[in-house]
């Protein structure tokens, strides 16, 4: 038999449970062996809940306990769970997280301690929910060179994007159903402002490259600047708006940047809707591949958790080959990388648009300003030119 404890009792940790209890038996068949919950830890009460037995407060009892195999850290943020991460890790105990913040920030050294100490520190859950992702990366696309990874990496905002584009939602009143729904973060900026798809393009990115991607240099910018308007102009370009999180091999090293972004009809990731996530790989060999499917929420994560928890059970005694060196990449600078921008003025710019940028085709959606799209150009460039429009509303970038 193999026991796991649960540390933190809360959406993602209380589906972990769930998910071992409805599928015993083919999670025990999978696993080669019987997995059971012998422990719960969580802060709170939990009078009324089945597994009342099983919910302890003090952690050491959990770490001093030789039975335990496994912990699954559904607590998030960084302390304790670090610390207790770490911890449980040399004592030989395998630990499986859908904890981004703290695999981001931390990952390659808690990989590090677990190869040390013969398990293993798996993190599935971490990015795309429920998504197969880490293990493609790990396992099947070993034969590869990556050269781009293209994420929707965030349910919270994908599905207020979607909400906004499909009924002309407004911001709050979206964000406050997918609070309700289990999929926002505690603290609202981590979503809305592209914190948490940033912690997750570091995860993907580091293990695209094989070794540190700081999450604290990747560009990011959230989505509590777009508005309804700017959904007109997109339907009008036959296009829509989403957060991408992307990281690209370029000739001036790997450019990381988090964005909202115009995405074309054409675009595979343009149909990616609601709270789903996906990731559109290129690579040099296989060509592109995409890996779809529910971002965030309780059972979809939590199943995502079960699969490294029966992968930790398969390998008791051994630890499985991850390659995300402690070393950091020097990230090549954003502002040097080009794409085509989609711009908002005031009404009178013609003119000044016209010697900026050249000739451009004047969309007109509402009374008092009109849009256009520039041709291809730097960050840096276009951040020049934008400075002499004194009456610049928005600007999107633009996914080719
Ligand atoms: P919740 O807040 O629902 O659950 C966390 C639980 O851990 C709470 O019950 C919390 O108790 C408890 N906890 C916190 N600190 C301690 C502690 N020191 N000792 C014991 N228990 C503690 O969060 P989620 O389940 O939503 O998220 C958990 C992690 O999974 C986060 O890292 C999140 O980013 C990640 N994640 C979440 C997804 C989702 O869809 N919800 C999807 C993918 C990843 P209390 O409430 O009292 O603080
Ligand atoms: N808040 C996150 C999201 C949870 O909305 O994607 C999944 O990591």
């Amino acid at each position: 038999m193999i026991q796991v404890a649960v540390f933190g009792y809360g959406t993602v940790g209380s589906g972990v449970v769930e998910v071992i209890e409805k599928n015993k038996n083919e999670i025990g068949k999978k696993a080669g062996d019987e997995i059971r919950i012998k422990y719960i830890l969580d802060l709170k009460e939990f009078p009324d809940d089945p597994y009342k037995d099983k919910i302890v407060k003090d952690v050491e009892l959990i770490l001093n306990d030789p039975e335990v195999d496994i912990i699954c850290e559904t607590m998030g943020g960084l302390e304790p769970a670090y610390t207790f991460s770490k911890r449980a890790l040399m004592s030989g105990k395998s630990v499986c997280t859908s904890n981004k913040e703290l695999v981001a920030a931390h990952g390659p050294k808690l990989l590090k301690i677990a190869k040390d100490n013969k398990c293993n520190y798996l993190f599935e859950a971490s990015v795309g929910g429920g998504i197969p992702i880490i293990r493609p990366l790990n396992y099947s696309l070993t034969a590869e060179r990556i050269q781009a990874v293209t994420g929707i990496l965030n349910g919270t905002t994908n599905y207020i994007l979607t909400k906004m584009d499909k009924d002309g939602a407004g911001f709050e009143e979206v964000l406050r159903e997918a609070q309700e729904k289990g999929y926002a973060e505690r603290n609202p900026a981590a979503d809305v402002e592209g914190y948490d798809a940033c912690r997750k393009i570091a995860i993907l990115s580091s293990l695209m490259i094989g070794k540190n991607v700081k999450y604290e240099e990747i560009y990011t910018e959230g989505i509590t600047k777009i508005t309804a308007e700017d959904f007109k102009y997109a339907a009008l370009l036959g296009k829509s708006i989403k957060l991408l999180a992307q990281s690209r091999e370029t000739d001036k090293g790997y450019v990381a940047m988090v964005a909202p972004f115009m995405i074309d009809k054409e675009h595979p990731l343009y149909s990616v809707t609601g709270v789903y996530n996906a990731i559109f790989i290129q690579s040099n060999m296989l060509g592109n591949s995409m890996y779809y499917g529910r971002g965030a929420g309780k059972l979809p994560t939590a199943s995502a958790v079960v699969s490294d928890i029966v992968d930790c059970a398969r390998h008791i005694g051994k630890t499985i080959t991850c390659i995300w060196e402690q070393e950091d990449v020097k990230l090549a600078d954003v502002k040097e990388s080009s794409r085509r921008f989609f711009v908002r003025v005031g009404e009178g710019s013609e003119e000044t648009v016209k010697e900026l940028f050249g000739n451009r085709e004047f969309l007109r959606v509402i009374e008092g300003e009109f849009g256009f799209v520039t041709d291809e150009m730097t960050e840096k460039e276009f951040e020049r030119k934008a400075e002499a429009l004194s009456d610049l509303i928005t600007r999107i970038r633009m996914e080719a």
